[in-house]
């Protein structure tokens, strides 16, 4: 299916207003990782993934199977950008030694790390298959949409309902 391209402005808005109204945690990845897949027509791959322990789980995805499933915090460009909590951009897959290929066509990377306050809860993990693939638009972008995620994945969430009535 071909890709319907949306700007950066209108695809943040898009997606903040939706993860606003997403009735449950799951609904709230599958649409982010859905938005931005349809949306951007150089996001090839686009997953997020959950921090269990000190392992990142792959949760929803949409691309190629990946074998990674269960990256090591410290491993992998992923798991760098756990590590140092701070988004990873990587312009050439192929000469950073840290990468874990998941398909033979990626070229660039990055890795947006979903953290709140110290704590890493999880990432956005996205491929290109073009060289060189990602701006500060993309980095603005993803981190502005991982700060929304941040109440979806804390374990100290508040319930959103009450009925003490
Ligand atoms: N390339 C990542 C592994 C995940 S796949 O891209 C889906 C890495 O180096 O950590």
């Amino acid at each position: 299916m071909t890709k319907q391209p949306v700007d950066y402005q209108t695809i943040k808005k898009h997606i903040l207003q939706a993860l606003s109204l997403a009735t449950d945690t799951r609904a709230a990845m599958d649409l982010v990782v859905a938005e931005l897949e349809d949306h951007k027509p150089h996001y090839d791959w686009v997953g997020i993934y959950f921090l269990e322990s000190d392992t990142l789980v792959l949760g929803p995805y949409r691309g190629e199977p990946s074998p990674h499933t269960r990256i090591p915090v410290g491993e992998g460009i992923c798991g760098a950008a756990a590590a140092a909590m701070e988004t990873v951009v990587v312009s050439e897959v192929n000469a950073d030694p840290r990468y874990l290929a998941c398909s033979i066509k990626t070229r660039s990377e990055i890795v947006v790390p979903i953290i709140n306050g110290t704590m890493c809860l999880g990432e956005i993990d996205i491929d290109s298959h073009s060289p060189d693939a990602f701006t500060d638009r993309d980095r603005e972008l993803l981190e502005d949409i991982a700060l929304a995620l941040v109440s979806r994945l804390n374990p100290k969430r508040e319930p959103t309902e009450t009925n003490n009535k």
